[in-house]
């Protein structure tokens, strides 16, 4: 049997910690994404938490995202928590027109394996009832439903919690 040429699946997506100077394009998405954005000063909360926050940005693999001042680019996030050994997802988000293309599946599995070299176990996170797309993103992951958040949201939707043993 002869060896093909190699066949290496370049990523579509570089993922590099979120900071301060991606807020702008961030709120962008947020705004675009939630019936209930989040407010800039959440974001630098969630920033300012030091060690706890694991806070990631998603870039077309075209973009470096880096280099002066220069974030154009930003197609993703995703903010979560590691408390001891449990990683909680906070928030996830993909620019409307980049959406069904892999981020979330990069920004999922890059804090994952993060938070497993970490130490963490577990990851759970709260998905609302009708969101089909997310949850079905998490279940491919491997999550599943472990409870009903009754009433969660501002608008009084349901939230499904999500686990996953990492
Ligand atoms: C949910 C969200 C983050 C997914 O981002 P994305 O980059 O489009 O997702 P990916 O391309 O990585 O898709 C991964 C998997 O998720 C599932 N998925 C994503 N979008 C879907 C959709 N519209 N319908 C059904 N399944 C979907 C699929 O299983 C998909 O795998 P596949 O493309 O191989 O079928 C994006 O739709 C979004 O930002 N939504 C608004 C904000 C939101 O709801 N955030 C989640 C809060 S819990």
């Amino acid at each position: 049997m002869t060896a093909g040429p190699m066949q290496s699946v370049k990523p579509r997506y570089t993922i590099r910690p979120l900071s301060r100077d991606d807020l702008d394009e961030v709120l962008l998405i947020e705004m675009a994404s939630f019936s209930h954005p989040w407010l800039r000063e959440m974001f630098e909360a969630e920033l300012d938490m030091g060690e706890m926050s694991m806070c990631f940005a998603a870039f077309p693999a075209s973009e470096t995202g880096r280099g002066g001042g220069n974030n154009a680019g930003i197609c993703g996030y995703l903010m979560s928590w590691l408390v001891a050994d449990e990683l909680h997802i906070n928030n996830l988000a993909v620019a409307p027109g980049q959406r069904r293309s892999g981020a979330a599946k990069e920004l999922l599995s890059h804090a994952l394996k993060e938070a497993a070299r970490k130490g963490a176990v577990w990851c759970q996170l709260e998905a609302r009832a009708s969101n089909a797309p997310a949850r079905r993103l998490y279940e491919k992951f491997g999550f599943v439903g472990i409870g009903i958040r009754g009433n969660y949201y501002q608008d009084g939707e349901d939230a499904v919690v999500m686990g996953k043993t990492l």
